[in-house]
């Protein structure tokens, strides 16, 4: 057999070992991660289906509760391209508040770490604003209470979907 052909085999297999390696590795590891008592409260909270929004069972007691909903609605209107729910190690611990535990995501999916934080973590956002009459205004008109703020309007959500937001909000302590 030509060395080529020999050389060509090997590195395919080093690829394919490499990726599996990793796959299995890594969902190893996560699953080895015991879920905290935070995560199943929350899952509790939300429901199970907006734990894991991929799950294809969403009635009965796997349908999401308000604040689940809200969840879902949070992912949809793409708040997390703005909002991190992943305070970082720097001095906003002291005003964000701690960041969440690996146990504490724990196969939730899609985890809302968000993408890169352009306005205020809200993991903690209810132990610092719980007025439901300023989100209200907020999600309709952010610059009529923050102003100068670039947050867009959310004008077009319907009031039951302002309702599951805020709930999803407040179970954000
Ligand atoms: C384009 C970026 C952007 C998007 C998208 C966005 N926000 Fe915001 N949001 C901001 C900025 C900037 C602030 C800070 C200024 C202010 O209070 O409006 C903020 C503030 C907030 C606050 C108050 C935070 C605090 O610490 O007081 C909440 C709650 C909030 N947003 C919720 C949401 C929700 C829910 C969505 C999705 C429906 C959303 N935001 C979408 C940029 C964004």
């Amino acid at each position: 057999m030509p060395k080529y052909v020999v050389g060509c085999c090997l590195l395919v297999l080093v690829i394919f070992a490499s990726i599996a390696i990793t796959v299995v590795g890594g969902s190893t590891y996560m699953s080895q991660i015991p879920r905290t008592e935070l995560a199943k409260e929350k899952e509790k909270i939300w429901g199970h289906s907006a734990w894991s929004v991929h799950d294809p069972w969403m009635t009965g007691d796997h349908a999401p509760t308000l604040a689940g909903k809200g969840k879902v609605i949070f992912i949809r209107e793409g708040c997390w391209w703005c909002h991190t729910l992943l305070p970082e190690q720097t001095q906003d611990w002291a005003y964000f508040g701690e960041p969440p535990l690996a146990g504490d995501v724990q196969g939730e999916s899609p985890s809302l770490f968000g993408s890169d934080r352009k306005a205020p973590d809200l993991l903690h956002i209810a132990s610092r604003n719980r007025v439901k009459a300023w989100h209200y205004v907020h999600h309709r008109d952010p610059r009529a209470v923050t102003p100068g703020s670039i947050m867009p309007a959310f004008k077009h959500l319907t009031d039951e979907e302002l309702d599951a937001i805020i709930a999803f909000l407040e179970s954000l302590r």
